[in-house]
């Protein structure tokens, strides 16, 4: 397994990939989940960081696997809001996921980035040095996110980015 950047080429597998990941019981073959639709408008918009897309590819080059992160905002600090994080369900529980969200986390800590947010199982993602936000006094979008709203601090963190964390516009019509 490799991790590499996003290319051009991508698109469609990472698009295929969200969507056999998100897809609800009983949805109909064929239309978009939310969380794929969501990546395609992140990539479209002013928030999309080339350097955080990462795609996860077997030795025989297929992509099976991919994470990104966007630009949100801590009050007025830029900041990073992570996902949506996929796996093709043929490849889950095989550490695909673990292993693009440690290269996502260190790209964005050698980029000088502050801080990761995400919504998402704390039973998962703490693994990954992310804790509850509220230890870091950041607060989510929605107060009932508050149990599984997280953070993950990076070398560029200051204790005065804390305050409301805002992803960027597209995840408000997710
Ligand atoms: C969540 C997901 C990205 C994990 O990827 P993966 O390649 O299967 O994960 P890994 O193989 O690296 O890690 C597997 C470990 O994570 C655990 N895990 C997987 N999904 C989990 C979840 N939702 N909550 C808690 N633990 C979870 C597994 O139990 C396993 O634990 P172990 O290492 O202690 O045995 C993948 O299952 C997926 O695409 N799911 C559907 C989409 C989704 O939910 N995305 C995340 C939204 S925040």
């Amino acid at each position: 397994m490799l991790i590499r950047r996003e290319d051009a080429a991508d698109a469609d597998a990472i698009h295929a990939i969200t969507n056999a990941a998100f897809a609800r019981p009983g949805q109909p073959p064929g239309e978009d989940t939310p969380e794929a639709t969501l990546v395609g408008e992140l990539r479209a918009g002013p928030a999309w960081l080339p350097a955080l897309s990462l795609v996860a590819v077997t030795p025989a080059g297929e992509v099976v696997g991919h994470v990104l992160c966007t630009r949100g905002h801590v009050g007025h600090d830029p900041v990073l809001g992570l996902g949506p994080l996929a796996v093709r369900p043929d490849h889950q529980g095989r550490g695909v996921g673990s292993a693009l969200v440690h290269a996502v986390i260190g790209a964005a800590d050698a980029l000088g980035e502050p801080l990761v947010a995400l919504l998402g199982d704390p039973g998962y993602y703490a693994r990954f040095g992310f804790r509850l936000s509220s230890d870091y006094q950041v607060t989510p979008p929605d107060p009932g996110w508050q149990p599984h709203f997280q953070v993950r601090v990076l070398a560029g963190y200051q204790p005065s980015v804390r305050g409301p964390f805002a992803y960027p516009e597209p995840f408000n019509r997710v």
